[in-house]
């Protein structure tokens, strides 16, 4: 059945790859913070599935220590009692058939009046369609006793043509609204606040556009190189695991439209025409380079040509954008962890003040701080005190850990799962955004796949800022990166 509200009152959360890190790090802690915040509905229960031989005891002693180690929350050993006595675990095989069956026979005997389901593929992707459709062919998908619902992690496909291919086979078991495709920065309270910040404040709004705007950057900087990760990360780079989704969207979130209304499709609609504005990009417009020793690391392919650093410079062509760049930069093994957005401004047209000849002007930039240290920080220029002449750049500062007394941010999957519990897919990812982010990815990875687009690979130091070549990049535009949230 479609994604009809019914009122049922138990709900299922159905894990499949529920060995895996994810789980224990990052859906349980998350499941439990709601659980201890009182938000997860009063009557579920969560079945976790995997090739792992686990005893129910044995699957949730593992998932209480990920709780330990990665909750940031205190809650005590009563609240795990009865959080964990709702758990349970299925040895499974995603390509048997009859597992299905056994899963469901599980569930219905604990859901003796029905339930709504919500299924969470937190396995390999490659074996995602084979979930699906076996979900589809064994009837699980459908119900007239609940609802069903399915989220599906990232990577969404590898290019354009098998993220188009796994739509089409999810769309045959689900309609859309029935799907939440996850992208973790969305449910970031800091790209959360974007939106909140340029259409719930009027000073901004009216220069946020090329008239005031020379350029954004957006920079999602990570100090930690691939770790146990290579066999994925190998096959897909710094293009597939980070711009695809993390920075497209961070994209969307500055440059969208205000939506008419702040509903998933009206938001998802506004973010979709901005990705289709994107001008095709050109292998000039993008630097892609590797860490120095990625090939030694456990998994990596003998003279792996993978990029872990990338940066690009787009435009999106429609009237509030046009001829204004963004620059955007990620890679691993970085000197510093950094997800931030800067919005520089122009510089103002005319200045009289008498200033030295050598005075170079530092323009006014506004630093949207995702992480880690969240926040949003305005640098202007200012008079020396006591000076004749003299200006410095200083800092109008916001940060959440002083403006709130419990400055601590909840991780994103708490608020990711909880709105695909409630059927709100504000903070997912709808197919065809999905479809619009891959085909502004697919030339630079096709590109650079082939011979010649291989030869540009660079290479650089661990624990700098990347390679020369891309701060090249930017002063041949005479300009420079800027981090504006230490
Ligand atoms: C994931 C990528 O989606 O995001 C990882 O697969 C990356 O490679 C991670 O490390 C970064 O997330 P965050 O929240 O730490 O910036």
């Amino acid at each position: 059945m479609s994604d009809q509200r019914m009122n049922l009152e138990l709900t299922s959360i159905i894990i499949f790859g529920a060995s895996g890190d994810l789980t224990h790090r990052k859906l349980i802690p998350a499941l439990f913070n709601s659980f201890c915040k009182g938000r997860l509905p009063e009557q579920f229960l969560i079945l976790g599935t995997s090739r792992t031989e686990y005893s129910h005891d044995q699957f949730r002693d593992r998932l209480r220590s990920g709780v330990e180690e990665f909750t940031t929350m205190q809650c005590d050993d009563e609240q795990w009692t009865t959080f964990a006595d709702q758990i349970w675990y299925l040895k499974g095989d995603v390509q048997a058939a009859e597992d299905y069956q056994s899963i469901d026979n599980f569930l219905s005997e604990l859901e003796p009046s029905g339930a709504n389901r919500l299924y969470y593929l937190a396995t390999a992707p490659a074996i995602f369609p084979m979930i699906i459709e076996n979900l589809g062919s064994q009837g699980l998908a459908s119900s007239n006793k609940g609802w069903r619902r399915i989220v599906i992690e990232k990577p969404f496909g590898h290019d354009l043509n098998s993220a188009l291919e796994l739509n089409e086979i999810v769309h045959h078991v689900f309609q859309e609204d029935q799907v939440y495709r996850i992208d973790h920065y969305l449910g970031k309270e800091t790209a959360q606040n974007i939106l909140y910040f340029r259409f719930l404040n009027s000073i901004f709004e009216p220069i946020w556009n090329r008239n005031h705007i020379d350029h954004v950057q957006i920079t999602v900087s990570e100090t930690v190189d691939v770790e146990h990760r290579a066999g994925y990360y190998d096959q897909a780079g710094v293009m597939r695991d980070m711009f695809q989704n993390h920075l497209l969207q961070l994209l969307t979130l500055v440059a969208m439209e205000p939506p008419s209304a702040f509903r998933a499709d009206e938001i998802r609609n506004e973010k979709v025409k901005v990705l289709s504005s994107v001008r095709k990009l050109h292998l000039d417009d993008t630097v892609q380079a590797q860490y120095e020793g990625y090939c030694d690391a456990e998994g990596v392919v003998e003279q792996s040509r993978t990029p872990t650093y990338a940066a690009i410079k787009l435009y999106v062509d429609n009237w509030r954008w046009q001829g204004v760049p963004f620059y955007l930069r990620s890679g691993k093994a970085l000197q510093a962890k950094t997800s931030e957005i800067v919005i520089e401004f122009k510089p103002p047209p005319h200045v009289m003040f008498p200033l030295p000849d050598d005075y170079e002007l530092t323009p006014n930039y506004l630093s949207l701080c995702i992480q880690p240290d969240e926040g949003i920080h305005l640098r202007f220029e200012t008079k020396v005190p006591d000076s004749y002449q003299e200006t410095r750049s200083v800092d109008m500062e916001f940060h959440y850990g002083t403006s709130f007394a419990d400055g601590r941010l909840p991780d994103a999957y708490e608020r990711l799962l909880i709105d695909a519990l409630n059927g709100d897919a504000s903070l997912f990812t709808r197919s065809d955004e999905i479809e619009n982010a891959w085909a502004i990815i697919d030339p630079i990875i096709h590109g650079w796949e082939d011979v010649e687009g291989a030869s540009d690979l660079r290479s650089y130091r661990v624990g700098t800022w990347g390679p020369q070549e891309a701060d090249d990049f930017l002063a041949k535009d005479n300009r420079r990166w800027r981090l504006g949230c230490d």
